[in-house]
């Protein structure tokens, strides 16, 4: 079934640009240059109930302003969105129980407070029944190890702490579409795992649909199967991971440690070759070649060592925007 479905999504901001110099203040008083950013260009996706997929692209590609259409924060100024059967921006009561928009840079804890108080906000806001708010906040506590600190005023936890107390307090509705925008921004490594295991948790144990943005390709590859990719506000990639390093990395790194002596020469005639700094020799071969190449080499050489490398998968993305940019 599907969950969310966008179709030619666009949003415009209008900007007022200034002219540079020393008057420029006042006078763009009256003469000022009125332009529109298009923060999101005409996109169109589907998503499916229970899907987890990876929003991702450079500063500035139009991720958030998409979640926040897609949450109803946002008004388009064209095209369609629809999430399980609602209009987002109408902001029904009943669309705003089933989601939610967490934001890794935004917070609602209140600083001086335990983050029990903003939970039980949230329990009326929700209209959420007492036997319900204890299970799903024992659930949720549980999972994300904070079950002891609901009663710690906010501003005594440490980053990473609260971090997690904003997921429950954005959880705590249970809600079935989840909206993530950097959920582990400025957290440890140690934190960032344990929030990328909670995150599947929830898609699982709730059959979220969870849309997911993170600068960090390690939440991307660990949780997501599907990615979609923008760039300057236009859809440049939605499909597998698995796709994406198919059709972008059209090659592989070879590395080998030869034995004996070899001379550079030797090696040029393999072809493909990369680099050599002696003893080690690295190729850069075809993805349809690799294994002919890999028994040649074997064949003809006493081997120590090979190793056979795809690309980093922040390399891929690279190239992706780089040949958007042509
Ligand atoms: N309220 C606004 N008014 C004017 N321009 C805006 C506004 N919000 C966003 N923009 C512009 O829209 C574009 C997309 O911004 P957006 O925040 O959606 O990017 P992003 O993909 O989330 O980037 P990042 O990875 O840095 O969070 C940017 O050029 C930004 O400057
Ligand atoms: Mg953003």
């Amino acid at each position: 079934m599907t969950a969310i479905k966008v179709a030619n999504l666009q949003k415009y901001f209008h900007i007022y640009k200034r002219q540079g110099g020393i008057f420029s203040a006042l006078r763009s008083l009256f003469n000022r240059k009125k332009v529109d950013v298009k923060a999101v260009d005409n996109i169109s996706f589907e998503i499916a109930q229970g899907e987890l997929v990876g929003f991702i692209g450079p500063n500035g590609a139009g991720k958030t302003t998409t979640l926040k259409c897609l949450s109803g924060l946002l008004y388009p100024s064209s095209g369609t969105i629809s999430v399980l059967g609602f209009t987002p921006f109408d902001r029904k009561t009943d669309y705003l129980k089933k989601i939610s928009l967490v934001m890794g840079q935004k917070n609602q804890l209140y600083w001086d407070l335990p983050a029990m108080d903003t939970f039980k906000l949230n329990k009326e806001i929700y209209e959420i029944g007492d036997s319900e708010f204890a299970e799903t906040l024992k659930q949720l506590t549980s999972l994300l190890d904070v079950a002891d600190l609901v009663d710690v005023p906010t501003r005594q936890l440490s980053l990473g702490q609260r971090m997690k107390m904003e997921l429950v307090a954005s959880l705590i509705h249970k809600p079935k579409v989840l909206f993530l925008d950097e959920p582990t921004i400025g957290l440890d490594v140690v934190m960032q795992k344990a929030m990328r295991d909670f995150i599947a948790d929830y898609n699982k144990k709730f059959a979220a649909t969870v849309i997911l943005t993170s600068h960090y390709m390690d939440d991307v590859k660990k949780l997501c199967k599907r990615l979609i990719i923008i760039d300057r506000g236009k859809l440049i990639y939605d499909g597998t991971l698995d796709k994406l390093v198919e059709k972008y990395a059209d090659s592989k790194f070879i590395s080998v440690e030869v034995q004996n002596r070899i001379t550079e020469e030797a090696l040029n005639q393999l072809g493909f070759l990369h680099s050599f700094e002696p003893p080690k020799a690295v190729f850069n071969v075809p993805r349809n070649k690799v294994n002919k190449f890999v028994s040649i080499i074997l064949n003809k050489f006493k081997v120590e060592d090979l190793i056979i490398q795809e690309p980093e998968i922040e390399e891929i993305i690279r190239t992706v925007f780089n040949r958007g940019k042509s």
